[in-house]
């Protein structure tokens, strides 16, 4: 009796760190009013970009000390972030497989993707 007591409890508080929905990743919620770069980009590079994307491999160094200003810098072929036309940016276009998917290993789940899409339309700030 008393160890279901337990359990029941630990589920319940279990439930409590789970309360922002059913996505576990970071940018978790693609409803959300506004995409912080801190808070939800920022992370999702952490999760899959930066162990290639930092000081000593890429040109693209997703870090987050140097990531908001290297974005803000010309991709080879197109910027790699366009706010004039968000489906022209460069990340995007390699998110979702053009000219090939990064991280190499395969995509990262849509709704990242889609968030870092709604931050580029909102105006790629730094916040
Ligand atoms: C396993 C290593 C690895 C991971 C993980 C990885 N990349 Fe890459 N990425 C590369 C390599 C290698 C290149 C091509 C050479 C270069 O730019 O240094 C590249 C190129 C790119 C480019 C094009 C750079 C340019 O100037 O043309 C973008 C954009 C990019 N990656 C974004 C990302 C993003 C965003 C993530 C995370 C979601 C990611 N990559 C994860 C290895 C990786």
């Amino acid at each position: 009796m008393k160890l279901i007591a337990l359990i029941t409890i630990g589920l319940a508080l279990g439930a409590c760190t789970y309360d922002e929905g059913p996505f576990t990743g970071p940018g978790q919620d693609p409803d959300q009013k506004s995409v912080s770069f801190a808070n939800d980009i920022q992370p999702i590079f952490n999760l899959y970009c930066t162990n290639c994307h930092s000081d000593r491999h890429s040109k693209l160094k997703l870090v987050p000390s140097l990531s908001y200003n290297q974005l803000m810098l010309d991709g080879l072929r197109a910027p790699y972030v366009d706010i004039q036309v968000p489906d022209n940016s460069l990340i995007l276009g390699y998110l979702k497989g053009i000219p090939t998917t990064m991280p190499p290993s395969g995509p990262i789940p849509g709704f990242e993707i889609e968030t870092i899409s709604r931050w580029i339309e909102s105006g790629a700030k730094n916040d």
